[in-house]
């Protein structure tokens, strides 16, 4: 059986999933309940001064009959009392001794703040400390949040307060709400950071009510930007893991968080360089129970392929990430129709023909007869008609043999390696319309 444990910047934990920072670890029952059910880890819910949180808090983007996609929230930090939080977090530790419980801190940036805040969190027995420099809305107007995580210095300097008392690893939460994440990531190393975790959550407005024209969620009338998260970010959260893991300046440990929900997104995070997974909004939308199909999912396909460890599989996609002037230019591709498969909607067609690269020829429709056919010569094998094909693996992308051996962006400017013959077709839509 693979070994799902995972020891994280000191920090052990049976599995790699954690609950991130949010409304499932705002209390001791949630979080009592989590590692019942097979959690190996909890971020609590920010701890800070206590805040008084708006009614009417979230929004979401539904796709079709999919709900909450992408979910935006204006809350902010707990709003529970930091004495009444650090008293559950002690039990939590002293009741589960075996699973991950890290304290999310964040208070005003002044040095005496941020020494009280990690002696009394170190008290609770906590195996570490997340430091909350992210929170897209309302703590960042107050100088706290991704009003620290934004600037390197201020982040620099606040790590290094928190690195001056704290005896847990320290985990920096990266926003993702500036222009280069490496920048900031970096700056929390030089902070002395034990570990990082990324993203909290996008800046956003999630929509308009287009009766009284309030952006959501709706607060008596008016609203205010908040945080995204959910399926829909997840592609960014991996670029930004990605960006984050591959920087050699960053040898530290991260906990990746963004759009987690299934296995093979645990699995995606893990092959660009996390160490552990935080989730959210899938166990808002699902509950606890999700636990089983992340755990049993990932087991079993690190069994069949060959995967004994989370260290194992750890950065195995990282070598394969490069700039688009690395990619070999001769490696070409071109669709092909699986005709037994195909439902004759001509979805692909349309794709092709208006969006595209007009590659797909269509035939009036006669009983047992293909509508659709590849046109190869002017396919650039974009994927497009794959992509948009309601039947799977009906449409798939076949390699074209060439005798050209590959030859980069880079190599061909400077004289270095020929290009094999492409089609005329490729920049001109001779075939005009076929219909
Ligand atoms: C309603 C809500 C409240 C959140 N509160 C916090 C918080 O107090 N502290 C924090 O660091 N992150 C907070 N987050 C951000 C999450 O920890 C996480 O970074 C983000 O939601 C992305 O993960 P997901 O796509 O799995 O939800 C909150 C997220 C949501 C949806």
């Amino acid at each position: 059986m693979a070994d799902l444990t995972v020891n994280f910047a000191g920090i052990k934990s049976p599995n790699p999933f954690w609950l991130a920072s949010g409304p499932p670890t705002n209390t001791y029952v949630q979080c009592a309940k989590a590692f019942d059910v097979g959690w190996g880890g909890v971020v609590w819910k920010t701890v800070g001064e206590p805040i008084i949180n708006v009614f009417s808090r979230y929004g979401s983007i539904d796709l079709g009959i999919h709900r909450m996609i992408g979910l935006n929230n204006i809350e902010l930090i707990s709003d529970r009392p930091i004495a009444d939080n650090l008293r559950e977090i002690t039990e939590l530790k002293r009741n589960y001794p075996n699973n991950a419980v890290i304290v999310s801190l964040m208070v005003e940036s002044k040095r005496e703040a941020w020494h009280d805040i990690v002696k009394r969190t170190e008290d609770t027995g906590a195996d570490g400390i997340e430091l909350n420099f992210g929170c897209p809305h309302g703590m960042s107007e107050r100088g706290m949040g991704a009003a620290v995580g934004q600037v390197p210095e201020y982040t620099c300097n606040i790590v290094g307060w928190v690195k001056e008392v704290s005896k847990i690893p320290v985990i920096v939460k990266l926003t993702p709400n500036v222009t280069d994440i490496t920048f900031i990531a970096r700056a929390a190393v030089e902070g002395g950071a034990d570990a990082l975790s990324l993203i909290n959550t996008i800046n956003s407005i999630v929509g308009v009510d287009l009766n009284t024209f309030t952006p959501l969620p709706d607060v008596g009338g008016k609203s205010s930007h908040g945080g995204y998260c959910g399926p829909a970010v997840k592609p960014i959260a991996l670029n930004l893991l990605s960006a984050t893991a591959s920087d050699p300046a960053v040898k530290i440990p991260i906990s990746g968080i963004g759009g987690i929900s299934t296995w093979r997104d645990a699995a995606e995070f893990i092959a660009l360089g996390s160490t552990t997974l935080q989730v959210c909004t899938a166990v808002m939308h699902y509950g606890f129970r999700i636990i089983d199909d992340l755990t049993d999912g990932l087991s079993t396909w690190m069994d069949e392929s060959g995967i004994k460890s989370i260290e194992d599989l750890r950065g195995r996609a990282l070598p394969k990430v490069t700039k688009w002037e690395n990619l070999d230019l001769n490696y070409h591709i071109v669709a092909s129709i699986d005709q037994s498969k195909c439902i004759k909607c001509e979805l692909c067609w349309t794709a092709c023909e208006d969006g595209a690269h007009q590659a797909i020829r269509r035939y009036p429709r006669v009983d047992g007869e293909p509508v659709v056919e590849i046109i190869e010569e002017a396919c650039v094998g974009c994927n497009l008609c794959a992509l948009v094909c309601p039947v799977q693996e009906c449409i798939s992308m076949q390699q074209v043999p060439n005798d050209h051996p590959p030859v980069t962006w880079k190599q061909y400017s400077a004289g270095d390696g020929a290009l094999a013959p492409r089609s005329e077709h490729f920049h001109t839509a001779t075939f005009g319309p076929r219909s």
